[in-house]
């Protein structure tokens, strides 16, 4: 399951491991969050034992700052391995020069990367695009392959420039080159919407694995369909409305549960996780409109939903 801010919460990571998400991140943390110790990023951090293997993603641009926050991080979490994010394509993130803005800024890049390989004592990976402004692979060839003469341990590719933001198709060309580029593996990421869509992206790259993103979003059942896919070539079976009412009541409730919020933000959090899941059915845009209209608390929500 692939990092999305604002997404891969706890509830999140539990509802998708329950349905076959075999590795799970953290939502990104910030490095000056973390070291500005802000409320927020650490109620992120929460977890429990049925919530492994994960991985955590910093998002930063000074090496030491960068230092500084993964070690307060893996003082507070045990994670697989940690992942330097070269793909947030957010405004206010290129202009504190963090993010994507790695990509063209790559003396930078190799700073942050040699002082964690050197000081840290888990596996570094990072999460690129294949660009910043314009196609230009042979330059995201040349910065992979030093990334992994500097000991980066894997690499996971969002297939689009990150002047595209998440606008059109996936560029399974550039990815692939990124794979031949290295010895490391690396994961595909991009349009994984369902197994057909994950098979596509192994045959056209020969990447080593890929990354569920929005296509988890309402839809955990997804990480069984590209495993089943993948072994048998067999449609999925289509996914009941009791299933998916069930699963979105258990997803409420596990926020309700763990997500340490306020009353107002947890509602809010609880309208759009809802929407997500009733996307496909029948009469989806009058039920989003009543959700996000006449709902003021989770026993609201659940009601509407529980009357569909
Ligand atoms: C809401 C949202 C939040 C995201 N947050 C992050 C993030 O924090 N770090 C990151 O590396 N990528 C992030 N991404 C990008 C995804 O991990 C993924 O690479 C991208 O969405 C492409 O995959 P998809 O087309 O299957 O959605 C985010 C994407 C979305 C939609």
């Amino acid at each position: 399951m692939a990092p999305m801010a604002g997404c891969t919460d706890l509830p999140f990571r539990l509802i998708a491991r329950e349905h076959g998400a075999k590795l799970c991140f953290y939502e990104m943390v910030d490095m000056n969050s973390l070291i500005h110790k802000r409320h927020e990023t650490y109620g992120n951090l929460k977890t429990d034992e049925r919530d492994l293997p994960i991985a955590v993603q910093l998002l930063g641009s000074d090496p030491l700052g960068m230092l500084k926050a993964a070690e307060r991080l893996l003082g507070l979490v045990k994670v697989s391995f940690l992942d330097v994010n070269c793909a947030c394509p957010a405004k206010k993130v290129i202009k504190k020069n963090s993010g994507a803005h790695l990509l063209r800024d790559t003396p930078r890049l190799y700073s942050i990367l040699q002082i964690l390989i050197k000081e840290l004592p888990l596996p570094i990976t990072m999460k690129i695009r294949t660009g910043f402004s314009k196609k230009d692979d042979d330059h995201i060839v040349e910065m992979v392959k030093r990334c992994e003469n500097i000991g980066v341990s894997a690499i996971f590719v969002h297939g689009r420039l990150k002047s595209q933001g998440y606008a059109g198709g996936v560029d399974h060309g550039a990815i692939k080159k990124v794979k031949d580029a290295v010895r490391i593996p690396v994961f595909g990421s991009g349009d994984i919407f369902s197994g057909e869509s994950a098979k596509l992206m192994l045959d056209k790259t020969g990447c080593d694995g890929v990354m569920v993103a929005r296509g988890g979003l309402g839809n955990p059942w997804i990480f069984k369909e590209i495993e089943e896919y993948l072994k048998t070539g067999r449609p999925p079976k289509e996914i009941s409305f009791a299933e998916k009412k069930s699963a979105l009541k258990k997803h409420l409730d596990y926020i309700d549960k763990y997500k340490s919020i306020s009353a107002f933000g947890k509602t809010g959090f609880m309208r759009k996780v809802a929407i997500w899941y009733l996307k496909s059915i029948p009469g989806a845009s009058d039920l989003r409109a009543r959700i996000t209209r006449e709902t003021k608390s989770y026993q609201d929500i659940l009601k509407i939903v529980m009357e569909i």
